[in-house]
């Protein structure tokens, strides 16, 4: 009788530690290294069946039953682990792209109404419920519409209120302030009656500083038509600073002097963050400057085809942006065109 062949024994420690090993993967890669290590060609449980025909006669059918029984174990084994392969995947790949429902959402960048914008339309409406009309002229003027048409003539001194930016033609400038569309609204509209505003940009060649820019807004107010009185400019004026303010914020008139209005005057509020005791806002004075009226002046209704022996009418003007300032107790005026986002929106 021969020995034992050593087939067996190999057999058995080489599904021992198939098993073991087996045990330990997580992995679809690691598997198919596995499966061709111990099922593969050149595997030992392979070359068992291939070697029966070389063993003792008397051990040819336990090496092929055993080679079949270790097969099938490692084959069995292998398609359970193959399962639990393919689940781990499943659920990581499940995890992975787990939606986390309770996370705070991203915020969007809405954007928002630049402050001259909202304080413009504000004092759109408050004008448009008294019934003006708005009526945009234009930026780039004729030196005639900026200031001869509205009494100022060449070298006339008053010119020194506005310091303009030229352009290169002769006679034409960027304007220094809105009156000059009131020249023009009248030119097209005489001889009817007229309420409008006029807003828009004006220019000044000027030293920028916390209290001027050489680009800002203006708002123009302009009433024309017959028996038109200081006291209706008066009740108008009350009437939208009221309301842009708030209902019971006093007022007063003071006389001043314009080329294109006469008499001439600037109304001050109290100031609202005094109340008229005084402090740093209004400098002590308890009143703050909003806007400079008048009576519009016969040669400016001449000017605009108007006669002044029939029609008389007021006129005003504003700066939105000192409006915001007082509203919002901003205290440099280079926020509004500077562009930052941090500034801009708070409002
Ligand atoms: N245009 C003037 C300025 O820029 C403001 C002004 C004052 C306008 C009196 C008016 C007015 O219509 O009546 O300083």
């Amino acid at each position: 009788m021969s020995e034992q062949p050593i087939i067996l024994i190999e057999l058995e420690q080489t599904k021992q530690k198939a098993l073991s090993l087996l045990a330990e993967i997580q992995d679809e890669e690691p598997l198919q290294a596995w499966r061709r290590e111990y099922l593969g060609k050149t595997s030992v449980v392979m070359s068992a069946f291939s070697s029966i025909g070389q063993q003792p006669k008397e051990f040819r059918p336990q090496v092929g039953q055993v080679a079949n029984q270790v097969k099938q174990a490692l084959e069995a084994s292998l398609e359970e682990r193959a399962k639990i392969v393919s689940e781990t995947a499943l659920t990581r790949k499940i995890t992975g792209e787990r939606v986390d429902v309770t996370l705070p959402g991203r915020q969007p960048n809405a954007g928002g109404l630049h402050p001259q914008t909202l304080v413009l339309r504000r004092i759109f409406t408050i004008f448009a419920e008294m019934g003006f009309q708005v009526y945009r002229s234009r930026d780039v003027e004729s030196d005639e519409y900026n200031f001869e048409l509205l009494n100022i003539p060449a070298h006339h001194p008053a010119r020194d209120m506005w310091d303009t930016f030229h352009i290169d033609q002769p006679g034409v400038v960027l304007r220094t302030h809105t009156s000059p569309g009131q020249i023009r609204v009248m030119r097209e509209q005489a001889p009817h009656p007229i309420r409008v505003i006029l807003p828009g940009m004006c220019y000044r060649y000027e030293q920028i500083s916390a209290r001027s820019e050489i680009q800002f807004n203006q708002v123009e107010v302009l009433a024309i038509g017959k028996n038109i009185t200081f006291g209706d400019m008066k009740g108008t004026l009350n009437g939208f600073v009221r309301r842009l303010f708030n209902a019971d914020v006093r007022t007063r008139l003071r006389p001043s002097y314009f080329p294109f209005t006469e008499p001439s005057a600037e109304m001050d509020v109290e100031c609202f963050v005094c109340a008229g005791k005084g402090c740093s806002v209004c400098k002590g004075s308890g009143w703050l400057e909003i806007l400079g009226c008048g009576i519009v002046h016969p040669t400016v209704l001449k000017n605009g085809g108007y006669d002044p022996e029939v029609y008389s009418g007021f006129a005003a003007g504003m700066g939105p942006e000192r409006i915001s300032m007082l509203l919002h107790k901003i205290e440099d005026i280079r926020y509004f065109w500077g562009n930052d986002a941090r500034f801009l929106e708070q409002f």
